[in-house]
């Protein structure tokens, strides 16, 4: 078996929604301090739901499929959803991902809950600090 699925060559080769929004609602930038990987997501919210999303990402295959999908699981949809989004759902959309490339698609989800938190902490918007705590990141991530 080929050891990235068809999605993620798919996703790695042509990333959706790859750039930035100037005017962004809300800005989400995580990193890996083990791999070095960088990724950052850019989200305009109007009337609760996410109207755009954008990504740069610096680093693996994984990490820019990833981003890639969790751009497409969340844009339009409303923000209620995108907070719950895992990064296990990113690897499932991406129809898998090796056990040791798992920690790519944390990042994605945590980039898009430190966009949501950048969001909130700008509109003063209450939220609850175990789903979104401040010190959002890969820390568990295991490189080989
Ligand atoms: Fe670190 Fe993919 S995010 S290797």
């Amino acid at each position: 078996m080929a050891l990235y699925s068809e999605k993620v060559m798919d996703h790695f080769r042509n990333p959706r929604n790859v750039g930035v929004i100037e005017d962004a609602d809300g800005v989400g930038e995580v990193g890996n301090a083990k791999c070095g990987d960088i990724m950052t997501m850019y989200l305009k919210i109007r009337d609760e739901r996410i109207e755009d999303v954008k990504f740069e990402t610096f680093g693996c295959g994984s990490a820019i499929a990833s981003s890639s999908m969790a751009t497409e699981l969340i844009k339009g949809r409303p923000v209620s959803e995108a907070l719950q989004l895992t990064n296990k759902a990113v690897a499932e959309a991406l129809d898998g991902l090796p056990a040791y490339k798992m920690h790519c698609s944390v990042l994605a989800e945590e980039a898009i809950k430190a966009a949501l938190k950048d969001y909130y902490d700008k509109n003063g918007i209450e939220y609850d600090h175990s789903v979104l705590p401040d010190n959002l990141g890969c820390e568990e991530c295991e490189v080989d």
